[in-house]
Parts: structure tokens; C-alpha cells; sequence
């Protein structure tokens, strides 16, 4: 099968078949056989933001496939100088990439890249918008523990209103079926949301109770307008994941994170440490291979 979409920049580009092949793949390099379907392609690394994990991430899975991985190197580069985005992505264009993965702080500037490129675009996080490697990921690794997604209580919990990562989850978590429970303290709760079906809860106990799955997010404070948020202590005071909190959750509920942690302050040590609960360091290993298989599907496709 072949994906409906040529570049990844938002979920709801993807079909639930897409979202399927996708898992699908990525769980097969994972317990069969990785290829070495990259071999000869050049993977170009546009980040206009700080990443390391993500990065990393798509760099490793680019090396796994054989491909060589090519990190332009925004902070010292011409964008610095006064290019405009649009030069700096002909000019790399111009180098034949065979994918170009890109991160950066203005909304909708991956959808823009490919308007302009001649390869596969990937989107590694724009803004507050969206993260799609990420949901997917996410999902694997639901899917590997659960089975399935269909009818689990999801709740996505924190800072919401600054969350990339929570806009595309909400979207790829209820096209397959999930119930999702958006769960933030009124400062940090959006306007509005990317899918019509979810339900809020100001308080982190109500919001979790009987859920399968507890995504937690840190608090985007570089997003935020200072002062936001009063003190650390007191956020974690009123809204963050304890063991006892916890107990809320369905008994075999897992804890998610996309990271990078902020300890004491969303997430216990406790919580965070508890390999029986947490799956986080099971989403950076389905990362790779979710990348994998984002990259191949989209740069061989027949
Ligand atoms: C997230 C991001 O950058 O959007 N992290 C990630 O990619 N794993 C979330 C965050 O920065 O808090």
C-alpha cells in the first residue's frame, strides 16, 4: 500500500489506512527486518528550533535505513544573514534532497516547504500546531500495549493551550476511536480545539479517572506570557501526576510523555521512574522506528 499523502505536515492529512500503515511498518522493523530502502538518499534536517530528541530520532532512523542524514545548520547559517525561508529552501532544493524534515516556530511553515520543494516533507513540529511523528509514535505504542485504540479513555493533561503535541494527538487518537479527555487548569486550557468530541476537566483527578492512558505535557513556558504560571511547587501541588493520583486511573492504565520532562513539577519522579506505569522511554525506542517508517513510506513510494 501506498500513503494517500505525499508530505506529512498535519494528521488530519492522514487516512485511517495511512495511520494503520504506518503503525504496521514501523512495528515490523521493529520485531522482523529493517531494510536498507534509504540507501543513496539524502535526508536534509531544517530545524529552526531547538530539538534534540526529535532529531536525534530521525537521524538514527535514517542511519538505520542506510540513508545519509544531512543537518543544515540553521543557527549558523544564512537565515541568520537575512534569508528568507523560501531561498533557504530552494537553495537546498537545489542540492536534490530526497526528504526534507523541518521544525520551526511560525505555524503552518512545513504546509509552505512543500509547497516549494520537490521531496517528501516532513513536518518535526510547527509552532503550537502540530507534531504528527510524534502522535503517531504515541499511538504505536498504545496500539503495542492495548491492542487497539478503539473505545480507551485518553487523557491528554497540562498545558494544552501551548501544545503541538496535544493538537496532534486529539486528532490521530479520535480518528481511531478513542475518548479523549482534555484535562488543564483554566489558564492553560485553548479556546478551541482541532476535533468536535472532547471533553474538559479543570482538575487533574476528575480528568484521569478510569482512563486507560495518561498523556502528561510539560509547560511550554518559553510559549507563555510570563507569570502565567504563579510557581512550580504550586503547579505540582495542584496538578501533577502522583502515584496517588494515579490510583484514579483504570488499574492497568500506562502514563505517557513526549518529553523533555519537567520532574516535580507535571510528572513525580515516582510516576516518571515507575517502568510498570511508564512508558515514556518505550516512546523514544517506537520513535525510531516510527520514523522509519514515515520516512520510507513517504520517499519510496511506488
Ligand atoms: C515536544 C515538542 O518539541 O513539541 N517534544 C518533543 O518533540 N518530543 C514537546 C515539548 O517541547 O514539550
Amino acid at each position: 500500500m501506498t500513503l494517500s499523502v505525499s508530505h506529512l505536515i498535519s494528521i488530519n492529512d492522514l487516512s485511517v489506512s495511512d495511520i494503520e500503515h504506518l503503525i504496521q511498518k514501523a512495528q515490523s522493523y521493529k520485531e522482523v527486518n529493517i531494510p536498507t530502502s534509504l540507501e543513496k538518499k539524502n535526508i536534509f534536517s531544517l530545524f529552526f528550533e531547538d530539538s534534540t530528541r526529535t532529531r536525534t530520532s530521525f537521524e538514527l532512523a535514517t542511519n538505520k535505513l542506510g540513508g545519509d542524514f544531512i543537518n543544515w545548520d540553521v543557527k549558523n547559517s544564512s537565515a541568520n544573514k537575512g534569508e528568507s525561508l523560501q531561498d533557504t529552501v530552494n537553495t537546498l532544493n537545489a542540492m536534490r534532497p530526497d526528504a526534507i524534515i523541518i521544525r520551526h516556530s511560525e505555524y503552518g511553515a512545513p504546509q509552505f516547504v512543500s509547497t516549494i520543494a520537490s521531496c517528501p516533507v516532513i513536518n518535526a513540529g510547527d509552532s503550537w500546531n502540530e507534531h504528527p511523528s510524534q502522535a503517531l509514535l504515541d499511538a504505536m505504542t498504545i496500539i503495542e500495549h492495548f491492542g487497539s485504540i478503539k473505545d480507551k479513555k485518553i487523557a491528554i493533561c497540562g498545558d494544552i493551550a501551548h501544545s503541538r503535541v496535544a493538537n496532534s494527538n486529539m486528532i490521530l487518537l479520535s480518528k481511531l476511536g478513542a475518548h479523549i479527555h482534555i484535562v488543564a487548569p483554566p489558564f492553560l486550557m485553548p479556546e478551541k480545539f482541532p476535533i468536535s468530541d472532547v471533553t474538559t476537566f479543570d482538575n487533574l483527578e476528575d480528568g484521569i479517572a478510569g482512563c486507560d492512558v495518561v498523556m502528561m505535557l510539560r509547560n511550554q513556558k518559553e510559549r507563555m506570557k510570563s507569570g502565567l504560571i504563579e510557581s512550580d511547587e504550586q503547579f505540582f501541588n495542584d496538578f501533577g501526576l502522583t502515584k496517588d493520583r494515579l490510583q484514579k486511573a483504570k488499574d492497568n492504565a500506562i502514563v505517557l510523555h513526549p518529553g523533555p520532562m519537567n520532574r516535580n513539577v507535571e510528572i513525580a519522579d515516582e510516576v516518571a521512574d515507575d517502568l510498570s506505569v511508564s512508558y515514556i522511554l518505550k516512546q523514544v525506542e517506537n520513535g525510531v522506528f516510527m520514523r522509519m517508517a514515515i520516512m520510507d513510506s513517504l520517499i519510496n513510494k511506488e
